[in-house]
């Protein structure tokens, strides 16, 4: 019988448990035997894997997370570590591994693609970063859940004249804050991929004020060159009114936890099926995504250690909306 493993890695993304159970539904359906690894490549490395069938993944498309458990774990990225992942795979007959995560967890992917082992990456992360989809399962529902929260800063917002200072997550990419920042109407949003120095900022709060907004909002990406605790350091420095009363909120982990919505349900559904697809048909050693609609197999080759970037058109129509 043909067997494949499947696992989820790095930062946990809504919709991972509809990937896993499309792998499983559609795997055993094509005449695979299919194991679950625990706790991402950590799990892979230490051996934790369990036979997963149609009854096992039940019950889990609603839930945030993933019931697999993932890892950030520094030993894949070592000689050592990918040798004992592949050692353990093929203690248990299994010559096939489908990756469920971000960018990081693709770059082990590839490392294990270039020993040799059949690997499938399904495109997974809140950040959005990933090259080879448009798209990546979780960004929807952290940006909804995050989206949640700002709509309910701003009532406090306004009815105390204040401004706060919003740091939304993303790593080094600005597409959570970019989303936020135009769904919300925010008066200033800040991401990575544009650096800009802290007086443009207070420039652009005090212009909103002087416009005679109540209130203002600024969206920050946790990566930019000035985060949302640095804004407000030089604004205490250099800025004794910026019009309003500031206040800082960092929304953290939270947004990571939503149940997944419709659009992350779907694309997580059907980026599993096609993985298992792939893994069957190859060729392997590809990610799969979502570009322009249609599911697209990428060579992790093309994937693995680099970025996608933020469109500049995003910033622009936040620019403008901001009146
Ligand atoms: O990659 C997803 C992400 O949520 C990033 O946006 C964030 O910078 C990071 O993970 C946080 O990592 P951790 O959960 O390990 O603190």
């Amino acid at each position: 019988m043909k067997r494949l493993a499947v696992l989820t890695s790095g930062g946990d993304a809504p919709g991972m448990n509809a990937a896993l159970r499309a792998v499983v539904r559609v795997g055993v359906a094509n005449g695979f035997e299919v194991f679950g690894v625990h706790h991402g490549y950590h799990g892979l490395i230490q051996g934790t894997f369990k036979a997963l069938g149609a009854r096992d993944v039940g019950g889990i498309m609603e839930r945030g997370g993933t019931v697999l458990g993932t890892a950030r774990c520094a030993a894949m990225f070592t000689e050592d570590g990918q040798d004992q992942a592949l050692f353990q795979l093929r203690q248990r007959d299994i010559d096939r591994l489908i990756v469920i995560g971000g960018e990081g967890s693709q770059t082990g992917a590839h490392a294990l693609a270039r020993k040799g082992l059949a690997v499938v990456g399904v495109a997974s992360t809140i950040d959005n970063d990933l090259l080879g989809s448009d798209i990546t399962i979780g960004a929807t529902t952290a940006i909804d859940v995050a989206l949640e929260s700002v709509d309910r800063l701003r009532v406090t917002a306004s009815s105390l004249g204040r401004v706060f200072l919003v740091e939304v997550m993303g790593r080094e990419s600005g597409y959570i804050a970019a989303n936020v920042g135009i769904a919300c109407g925010a008066e200033v949003v800040v991401v990575p991929e544009s650096p800009v120095d802290p007086e443009d900022v207070a420039s652009e709060i005090l212009a909103a004020y002087e416009r005679g907004k109540s209130h203002a909002i600024a969206i920050v990406a946790e990566g930019a060159r000035h985060n949302a605790e640095a804004l407000a350091d030089y604004f205490a420095k250099h800025h004794a009114r910026l019009g309003f009363d500031l206040r800082v909120c960092r929304l953290g982990h939270v947004q990571r936890g939503g149940a997944p919505g419709v659009i992350d349900r779907m694309l997580a559904t059907r980026l599993g099926a096609a993985a298992v697809a792939q893994i069957d048909a190859g060729p392997t050693g590809v990610l799969v995504g979502s570009v322009a609609g249609a599911i697209v197999a990428t060579a992790l080759n093309d994937v693995a250690g680099r970025k996608k970037g933020l469109d500049p058109a995003l910033l622009e129509l936040a620019r403008v909306l901001a009146q």
